[in-house]
């Protein structure tokens, strides 16, 4: 049995657990679907944490990595909806990018279920509030990624 099946079998811990999230957003329409869903007042999970790029073509798969070794829980990718990025295929290079980062993560053993891509609009605030509550369960399910953090260099392991 894994750490991470040991983990949800102990209820007490899965309690006290809050997962964190790293969500890459592009500037144009999700983080401002994510603006939208504050400014409307949404409920939603709190245990996110923004990382706003120009657009979803800049992010790095690195960047990903990153997260998780620096602490991340779980990852959330988005970013404008195919045929509306601002910059003309930039999200059409990302989605390409992450369909072999994603089987490359789970070649290498990273549950994809801490990996979530999606695509929000700037008018989709309660889309983007099902997203993150999405993501929060699913993670906090799957229970902290202490296994993943253990290969990161000491210096690197928290956010
Ligand atoms: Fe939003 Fe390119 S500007 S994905």
């Amino acid at each position: 049995m894994n750490d991470e099946s040991d983990r949800r079998q102990d209820g007490a811990a899965d309690v006290a657990f809050e997962p964190r999230i790293t969500a890459f957003v592009c500037n144009w329409c999700t983080y401002t679907g994510a603006d939208l869903a504050g400014t409307s007042r949404l409920h939603m999970a709190s245990n996110v944490r923004i990382i706003r790029l120009p657009c979803t073509g800049r992010i790095d798969p690195l960047f990903i990595i990153k997260a998780f070794e620096r602490g991340a829980d779980g990852v959330i990718v988005s970013g404008c909806h195919p045929a509306d990025c601002h910059y003309t295929s930039g999200n059409y290079h990302a989605r390409r990018r992450f369909a072999v980062f994603h089987d490359l993560m789970e070649f290498i053993g990273v549950d994809p279920r801490r990996m979530t891509f999606s695509w929000v609009s700037a008018s989709e605030g309660a889309k983007w509030r099902d997203v993150v509550d999405e993501a929060v369960r699913s993670v906090r399910e799957l229970g902290p990624y202490d296994a993943y953090r253990a290969l990161a260099p000491v210096g690197d392991r928290e956010i």
